[in-house]
């Protein structure tokens, strides 16, 4: 979507939270344009299925938030945010979990801190590990480093076999151990993901393992706990997180690294600096003292849909893995590029191909109307297939 300076401006002016909260803040569908699509438009009446966003993107508090954040005039934006913001970021995170701020890193989304953790911490001689499939970004970027990396298929439950994960991660750089993980939306227990890492971190003392939470807010285990605690207690564990995901923030690109001291200080030292805008900050420190209830909110809404779609293809006899995030994964018993061709044709964006699962499929969940619309639209694009086969 274009946006001119003029229209933004007006955009975030007086009454503009739908304009800000349905296209641009929540910038759905981005993250498959990252990926090779071309992206959707704003006004367009096309389902983004294709990138795992809160599709009702953030609450009040943060739209607000960034139309007070323009300032008198529109002048704070002429500013540098880092004198306006680092340190209230910092410590608005740091009180959220109770660490200090000196164990918070922010970064342009978590991206930011994926990349900068590969680099520190993987080499040539220092592979990255992770699973097979997983998010990408890691991967990616040690590729362009010319770091080693070791992939770990699944096990048959779609989860990270963490078995094979501690040979294959032994004297390796860093782990990537994102739970729930994406593509698949499984997640590995609290207990056995202490269990594996304490394991891990006696097993490959030269080892740095990242522990990818982005999705942690839609988990709906009741005891299902964060690893910030072993962070703290473990220089070499660091918890990424991010306002991407159940915040609705992904088109403002904030997320934070939480981890020792020292491990902070060495991140620290290849971060890009100002990589955030004043905007941007203002808007997560808003979303960190909005209502816990906005969250708790997002998660019931995610449940409901996620349910409802999970049903849908069960009941057609499609295997869907057990989803603990804003996304399904979806075995569609037919090769995914035509799947999503398909859908595509019918006004319904699905996710990329992960390889080696060619005959899945990873469909986030929009709203519950969207998923009716949607669900649909697989119905027509699934029985087509069947029929052909028949
Ligand atoms: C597991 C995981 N980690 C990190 C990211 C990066 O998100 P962001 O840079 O928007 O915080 C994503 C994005 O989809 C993701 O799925």
């Amino acid at each position: 979507m274009a946006l001119s300076r003029r229209s933004f401006v007006k955009a975030v002016g007086v009454g503009a939270g739908g304009a800000l909260s349905s296209s641009f803040i929540s910038a759905r569908g981005r993250e498959a344009w990252r990926w090779g699509e071309e992206p959707p438009s704003a006004d367009s009446s096309e389902i983004p299925l294709s990138s795992n966003e809160n599709p009702l993107g953030p609450g009040d508090a943060v739209l607000d938030a960034i139309r007070k954040g323009l300032g008198p005039e529109g002048a704070l934006p002429g500013r540098y945010p880092g004198d306006y913001y680092r340190d209230p970021i910092a410590e608005a995170i740091a009180g959220k979990f109770g660490v200090q701020p000196e164990n918070v890193l922010v970064g342009a989304g978590s991206t930011q801190i994926l990349v900068t953790a590969t680099q520190v911490y993987t080499s040539k001689d220092s592979p990255l590990v992770g699973s097979l499939p997983t998010y990408e970004e890691c991967a990616g970027y040690a590729a362009v480093i010319g770091s080693r990396v070791k992939a770990v298929p699944l096990d048959s439950r779609y989860k990270m076999d963490l078995g094979r994960t501690l040979h294959a991660a032994k004297g390796a750089g860093m782990l990537f151990y994102c739970n729930p993980n994406n593509p698949v939306a499984t997640m590995v227990s609290t207990s056995d993901t202490k269990n594996f890492l304490s394991r891990m971190l006696k097993y490959s003392p030269e080892t740095h393992i990242l522990v990818d939470e982005a999705y942690i807010d839609y988990v709906n285990d009741p005891g299902h706990e964060t690893m910030i605690p072993l962070a703290m207690a473990d220089p070499r564990v660091i918890v990424a997180r991010t306002f991407s995901k159940a915040y609705g923030m992904a088109g403002l690109r904030v997320g934070y690294a939480i981890a020792h001291a020292d491990t902070i200080k060495e991140l620290s030292a290849w971060h890009m600096g100002n990589s955030i805008s004043g905007l941007s900050f203002a808007a997560a420190i808003a979303a960190i003292e909005q209502d816990s209830s906005f969250i708790e909110n997002e998660r019931a809404r995610n449940t409901k849909v996620r349910e409802f779609t999970t049903d849908f293809f069960r009941k057609r006899g499609h295997g869907v893995t057990d989803s603990q995030t804003n996304f399904l994964f979806v075995d569609v018993g037919m090769p995914i590029e035509e799947f999503r061709e398909a859908c595509k044709k019918r006004g319904v964006r699905v996710g990329r191909p992960f390889p080696p699962l060619w005959t899945h499929c990873r469909i986030s969940l929009g709203t519950m109307q969207e998923m009716q619309r949607a669900t649909k639209v697989f119905a027509e694009v699934l029985g087509a297939a069947r029929k052909s086969a028949a």
